[in-house]
């Protein structure tokens, strides 16, 4: 491809609070370097199915503080086939745009980096997603809200749990990442974290019990990462019911509230830094790669890498949680 004069910006996959922060970034970085901006809907999906429309400065006024993505989002299964990325490259062409900036996760960004190695098109892209689980990147826009979302929840949850005398084992989301289920339980005081990056289920529910985790307090939180191959906090409920009947437990599943709301400072930040550095990125040259932060750095970081290496979470953060739940 050639010059590029016009680019298409897209937010893919689960939404996370601050892609609206970084759809505006985007746009007004671009506009202001004289490049024109065409807003692509409902992600991929919009490509393959001709969805877009012209953006100025003003389609993107007063929606830094939105949470969702004002371009829609979704899971498109036409552009996981060939034929799907044809049509969306010829649409792309047709529509005159040469470049592209996807805001999303591993899945979306998976997709742009085999779009842009079989059309050959200049992609930058954005870690969109409240899993924090993107290779090469200390954060991921949305990260921060759902955590902030986690503790105000868990802090309710606290007070019932307190009056009742119960357990409660507090499901989060993260997509097989334990960021927001270690975190969130640092963050909230809660007793113990599940995740799925520290050997099984069973040993960790053996160890919480052989802890006599609820004898010396009268309430237990634990946060358990969601797992759909052991059915993750029902699961474990159902054991626990099972096998320690003296626990009185409770499951809340927090669900998608943890993808809602109205974007932390801290997300508004990132998203902005890094949408208007996906422009600076294109205007150098750069091609496939992910913006990404590392200590307080924007960085650059190979699709290869972003969508393969996934972020390691520092699991002594267990020992910490497991330390001050005493
Ligand atoms: O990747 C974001 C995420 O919210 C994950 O944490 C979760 O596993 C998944 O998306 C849920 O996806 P859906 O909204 O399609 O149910």
């Amino acid at each position: 491809m050639g010059q590029i004069k016009r680019i298409g910006v897209l937010t893919s996959g689960g939404d996370a609070p601050g892609m609206n922060a970084a759809v505006r970034a985007v746009t007004r970085t671009a506009i202001y370097h004289g490049y024109e901006v065409i807003g692509i809907k409902r992600g991929y999906y919009g490509l393959v199915f001709n969805e877009m429309e012209r953006f100025t400065t003003k389609s993107v006024s007063n929606i830094i503080q939105q949470g969702g993505t004002i371009l829609k989002t979704a899971r498109c299964k036409e552009f996981t086939t060939a034929e799907g990325r044809e049509k969306a490259y010829e649409n792309m062409k047709s529509a005159g745009i040469d470049a592209l900036v996807v805001i999303g996760g591993d899945g979306s960004l998976s997709g742009a980096r085999t779009f842009a190695e079989e059309f050959d098109v200049p992609i930058v892209g954005l870690p969109g997603t409240i899993d924090n689980d993107l290779g090469g990147t200390d954060r991921t826009i949305g990260y921060d809200t759902a955590l902030n979302t986690i503790v105000e929840a868990v802090d309710k949850i606290r007070d019932t749990a307190t009056s009742h005398e119960r357990l409660f084992l507090v499901e989060v989301m993260g997509h097989m990442a334990g960021y927001l289920a270690l975190n969130g339980a640092i963050a909230s005081g809660a007793e113990a974290a599940i995740i799925p990056e520290k050997e099984t289920e069973i040993d960790q529910l053996a160890d919480l019990v052989s802890r006599g985790f609820r004898k010396s307090k009268n309430s237990a939180i634990v946060l358990v990462a969601e797992n759909p191959e052991t059915g993750g906090a029902m699961g474990l409920a159902k054991r626990i019911k099972e096998e320690f009947p003296e626990y009185d437990a409770r499951v809340t599943i927090l669900g998608h509230l943890q993808r809602g709301g109205s974007p932390t400072a801290a997300d508004r930040i990132l998203a902005s830094k890094m949408g208007a550095q996906a422009i600076i990125a294109l205007m150098e040259g750069q091609r496939n790669v992910m913006i990404g932060t590392k200590n307080g750095e924007l960085v650059y970081i190979p699709f290869s890498k972003a969508t393969t290496h996934k972020q390691k979470l520092d699991i002594q953060g267990m020992e910490l949680v497991k330390m001050l739940s005493i």
